[in-house]
């Protein structure tokens, strides 16, 4: 048994981190996310709100149906409705626990809810002994905890603790905290409130100022028990804590904060990446833990180093976050069996069929370029991932015709099932502006594109280009993803992606209504 002390995971990917723009998720893509956070050893889901919408409501209580191992936890605000809808959605769970928030600061009692202090504080016990009357396991959460005076959250915390709450979360909502601040929120609530060792302590960050992850850190070094984050740092705005990196702090600094969790980290790259495939939101290369770059070493000296001794460079194994980094750079005469092997070492989990389809693409490209990098193979994989939501419309063929000083003109050919159709001669802007009308013109779907970048996937002039867009169709954004030699190839792959889940997104909905 470790003498550590062990930290709650609470894992918020499928609430707070579904809320944010881009990273909604259907009923199986959600239940798939929560077996394998199940599987990470998380020790809490927060699988949805259910009052939300259908949707929200559905999806909590299948992975309560479902999901074995985790706590599963709805939210629901301090009113009646709520609360009743959130424990309907939770009652198949073997574990379930009842989240209930309300906000505490003046800024939120004055111009949100026009409450005075004590109205909140009889709202808040209301909610929690309306939950706790349903299930023993009830959490409260004081909104915009980091921002409210330290007297009324000290009342208002011994008053849910009193009223039955067993896990008191401090969230600071519009990440405004900064560590010290955090840190000492937690130690004036650990010693001023005289009932505080009947619920556990839970801190919730938001990542407004790059800060989600060290206030993290900061309440567990005073005390904190549980910790609220989302893969891959998603949520609203900057998003939350990321789970990986407060994991992987806690586990390399051991020997400073004396925490551990029960996560299996071999499997945060697999997850992480897993959630890219569900949402197509792609983390950017140097993010820590999860990032393509985080385990690369470019510059002469720390090559020579980590030769020498990896320790001297790395102050963590790729393979404890679920990564085996080799030099091998495969070529065309690369067998399937060798990129089977290192699409797993890549931390990649695919079906055979999916090898297959991955080494066919590998085979051209390996024809077009001498050396195929794990970035281009990763490229690969993701593109082959992001095939994986229903592709509606598939791409047949295209040409351009480009003219220094005349507009560009674009032809395109797509396939839906049996069905061929052609854009010819579609005039834009750019090429890219043209392709995405001509994709508009044949599909229907009309799209607003709010952000478009091409990049290469690795380093040379013959690096494969990647193309990402993300759109928008009443105000809702959708994401696309693609990689090709060409970079006006990737552009349209990564236009049709996006659109193709658009259309399914509706499917979806048209399939509830
Ligand atoms: O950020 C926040 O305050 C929340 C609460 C609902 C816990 O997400
Ligand atoms: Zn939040």
């Amino acid at each position: 048994m470790s003498d550590k002390r062990q930290i709650k995971i609470f894992d918020t990917t499928l609430r707070d981190g579904e809320q944010s723009p881009g990273a909604s998720m259907n009923l199986e893509e959600k239940l798939e996310m929560a077996h394998a956070l199940a599987a990470l050893g998380v020790d809490i889901i927060e699988a949805g709100f259910p009052i939300a919408s259908p949707g929200d409501f559905e999806s909590v209580r299948e992975i309560a149906r479902q999901v074995r191992g985790p706590e599963i936890c709805g939210l629901a605000r301090c009113n009646d409705a709520d609360i009743d809808r959130a424990w309907e959605a939770l009652q198949p769970a073997e574990n379930p626990r009842i989240h209930v928030f309300l906000a505490t600061s003046a800024i939120h009692r004055e111009f949100k809810l026009k409450m005075t202090p004590d109205e909140i504080v009889e709202r808040a016990l209301k909610g929690v002994r309306r939950a706790k009357g349903y299930c023993p396991n009830v959490e409260f959460s004081p909104e915009d905890a980091a921002r409210t005076e330290i007297d009324f959250l000290c009342r208002v915390v011994e008053a849910v603790i009193d009223a039955g709450a067993t896990t008191v979360n401090i969230p600071d909502t519009v990440g405004y905290a900064t560590p010290a601040h955090m840190g000492n929120v937690i130690k004036q609530l650990m010693n001023r409130v005289p009932n505080i060792d009947r619920a556990v302590i839970a801190i919730h960050c938001h990542n407004d100022l790059g800060l989600a992850v060290a206030n993290s850190l900061a309440a567990v070094e005073n005390g904190a028990g549980q910790i609220e984050c989302t893969i891959n740092g998603i949520g609203e705005r900057a998003g939350n804590c990321a789970l990986e990196e407060v994991v992987m702090a806690m586990r390399v600094r051991g020997d400073y904060y004396h925490c551990d969790t029960r996560i299996n980290s071999q499997l945060l790259v697999p997850t992480s990446r897993l959630l890219c495939k569900l949402t197509g939101l792609q983390v950017q290369r140097n993010k820590a833990i999860v990032g393509r770059n985080a385990f690369a070493h470019e510059s002469g000296i720390h090559q020579d180093g980590m030769l020498k001794e990896p320790r001297t460079y790395e102050i963590m194994r790729p393979e404890d976050v679920g990564l085996t980094k080799t030099d091998l750079v495969l070529g065309k005469h690369s067998g399937r069996a060798a990129l089977a092997d290192r699409i797993r070492t890549l931390g990649y989990n695919l079906t055979p069929e999916q090898v297959q389809s991955v080494f066919n693409d590998f085979k051209v490209l390996a024809d077009k370029k001498k050396e195929v990098y794990d970035g281009d193979l990763v490229s690969l994989i993701e593109n082959q991932l992001n095939g994986a939501v229903e592709e509606e419309w598939s791409l047949m063929d295209y040409t351009a015709t480009l003219h220094c000083g005349t507009r560009p003109h674009v032809t395109v050919t797509l396939q839906k099932g049996n069905l061929r159709e052609t854009a010819d001669s579609v005039i834009g802007d750019g090429p890219v502006d043209a392709a995405f009308a001509a994709i508009e013109k044949i599909t229907g779907v009309s799209l607003v594109c709010k952000e478009f970048a091409i990049k290469a996937t690795t380093i040379g002039i013959n690096a494969s280009a990647e193309a990402t867009i993300e759109v928008e169709r009443d105000g809702e954004s959708f994401r696309g993803r693609a990689v090709a030699m060409d970079s006006l190839e990737a552009a349209i792959k990564a236009i049709l992606n996006a659109t193709n889940r658009a259309q399914s997104a509706k499917r979806s909905e048209l399939a509830k209504s």
